[in-house]
């Protein structure tokens, strides 16, 4: 008897043991994908457990075993940035396919076998690869499957026209009327390029009773009604790149509520993309064909004690603006343009999804409350120029800024109360005239408290403000430094 018949003899009796796809599972995949498939370390990585990823086509699954996987991913509406290494080299074809019997089978899975033979053509018919896939190879060659939707008795509607915005369909009459009975809204099948109106109309199914959150976004325009009220709406002409897209919240009961969604094709481009969370859910379903970009929160916050610094597009200000999240929940964002501390909030500081996941357009605005745009508008001489913030120890700013021979330093930070200010000058000179707000007109109240607007009550310290045409400002005095305190009502 060779050695090698040998081998396979043991094989035989170890490949009782070794067909167990469980074990193999647990010895292989379960370090990152979890012992219950959702992934390890609670969701860090991906779940194959509710994964379209290992339903219908095995393939997709199989050679992701066999080489890897790397790159952004999205898995049962989470998007993830990592890197499987490839299993291949050291699991073979019967074990591989023991594994992947096993993971489209449990937790709920229903996918079926996968045979060695399969296993074994897929990697001779893939041998001159050596890197992990990107998900997009690997969706090329085999796309993932469409689920069912929430919505049931849906039906399409085709409309013709030259409109450029919504139309009133009650007036039209639709050119065609289509069952869709896989609940899902897409324009695949839309006999136009341009020039045409869609209107689909089902049930949507809510699982449980709560705030239910739709992310619409569409190429051109589109429009959801969910029990009989208009949730989401983007009007006009435009691309669907996330910049159009819009959110909408609505309180649903459990069980089904009439769904409506009116899409208008004007010309370019078509497309459209309706997301929907579950209450206290993290994860997005679709129903449509396509997907709109991901935008999870990424909460920035200060750590440690130490403030936290954002330098991206903040709506409602400047594009040279530069946030500060103090600990306790108080914020700023400082315009070095304009000079100006121009916003200040309470609770959550920034989301960084928008511009560390997207690299995104647009201005980001900030994630807590209570926002108050204090200024607008340069506030010192045209002469004045930004020279930088240095950080104290504990990291908390101080701005200055060039006003002819003398410098104006302006810091921050926050106490367990509200945010405290010191305005000095640093060499002699004159007063300084310093615009406190542009926007808002303080209102004395008692001592040296004053209210600005109606969110906002304000201590100073060392100067007293003055108002005049909406403003408020303060006279600083080279020798005398100003404490101001900032207070929510
Ligand atoms: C070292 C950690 C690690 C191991 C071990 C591992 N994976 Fe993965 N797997 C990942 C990561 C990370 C991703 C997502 C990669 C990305 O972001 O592009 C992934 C993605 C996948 C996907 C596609 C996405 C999904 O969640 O459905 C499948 C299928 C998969 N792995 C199957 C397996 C199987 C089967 C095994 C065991 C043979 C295994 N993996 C072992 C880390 C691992």
């Amino acid at each position: 008897m060779t050695y090698r018949s040998l081998f396979s003899l043991c094989a035989l009796t170890a490949s009782a043991f070794a067909q167990d796809g469980g074990q193999l599972f647990t010895q292989y995949c379960s370090a990152c994908h979890g012992a219950d498939g959702k992934g390890a370390t609670g969701g860090a990585f991906p779940p194959l457990a509710g994964s379209a990823w290992v339903a219908g086509d095995a393939d997709r699954a199989i050679k992701i075993a066999l080489y890897g996987l790397h790159g952004p991913v999205n898995v049962a509406g989470k998007t993830y940035n990592l890197e499987m290494p490839p299993q291949g080299a050291v699991i073979p074809d019967d074990q591989i396919a023991a594994i992947l019997t096993f993971v489209r089978s449990s937790w709920g899975n229903q996918a079926s076998a996968v045979s060695a033979d399969l296993v074994k053509s897929i990697r001779a018919a893939t041998s001159d690869r050596s890197m992990p896939w990107t998900a997009e190879e690997i969706l090329k060659l085999h796309p993932l499957p469409l689920e069912k939707t929430a919505l049931s008795s849906l039906i399409s509607q085709v409309y013709q026209g030259p409109w450029s915005e919504m139309p009133d369909f009650a007036q039209l009459k639709p050119i065609s009327v289509e069952e869709e009975h896989d609940g899902i809204i897409s324009l695949s099948d839309s006999p136009f390029k341009e020039s045409f109106a869609m209107v689909w109309e089902g049930k949507f199914e809510a699982p449980s009773t709560g705030e239910y959150i739709f992310v619409l976004d569409a190429d051109d325009a589109a429009r959801v009604i969910i029990d009989n009220e208009p949730t989401i709406e983007i009007d006009g002409f435009g691309p669907m790149n996330g910049t159009r897209a819009h959110r909408g919240k609505v309180t649903l009961t459990a069980g089904t509520h009439p769904f409506r969604v009116e899409y208008l094709q004007i010309k370019g481009n078509q497309g459209i993309a309706l997301g929907w969370k579950a209450p206290a859910s993290n994860s997005w379903k679709w129903l449509t064909d396509k997907t709109a970009p991901q935008r999870e929160p990424i909460p920035i916050a200060a750590v440690n004690g130490r403030p936290a610094i954002y330098r991206n597009f903040i709506a409602g200000t400047t594009p040279r603006a530069i946030g500060f999240g103090f600990p306790g929940g108080f914020n700023i964002c400082y315009s070095a343009d304009n000079l100006a501390t121009e916003l200040v909030w309470t609770g959550k500081f920034m989301d960084g999804a928008h511009h560390w996941t997207e690299r995104g357009s647009g201005n980001e605005p900030p994630a807590g409350e209570n926002v108050v745009n204090l200024s607008k508008n340069r506030a010192l001489p045209v002469a004045a120029k930004f020279r930088g913030y240095k950080l104290d120890p504990t990291g908390n700013p101080t701005f200055s800024v060039q006003v002819g021979s003398q410098t104006l330093l302006d810091s921050w930070q926050a106490d367990t109360s509200g945010l405290i200010r010191k305005l000095s000058i640093s060499g002699s000179g004159k007063a300084m005239k310093i615009i406190i707000s542009d926007q808002l007109a303080a209102k004395s109240t008692t001592g040296q408290e004053y209210a600005l607007g109606d969110k906002l009550l304000v201590t100073v310290d060392g100067a007293v403000l003055e108002t005049a045409k909406g403003k408020t400002t303060l006279k600083l005095d080279p020798a005398k430094p100003v404490t101001l305190t900032y207070h929510w009502k």
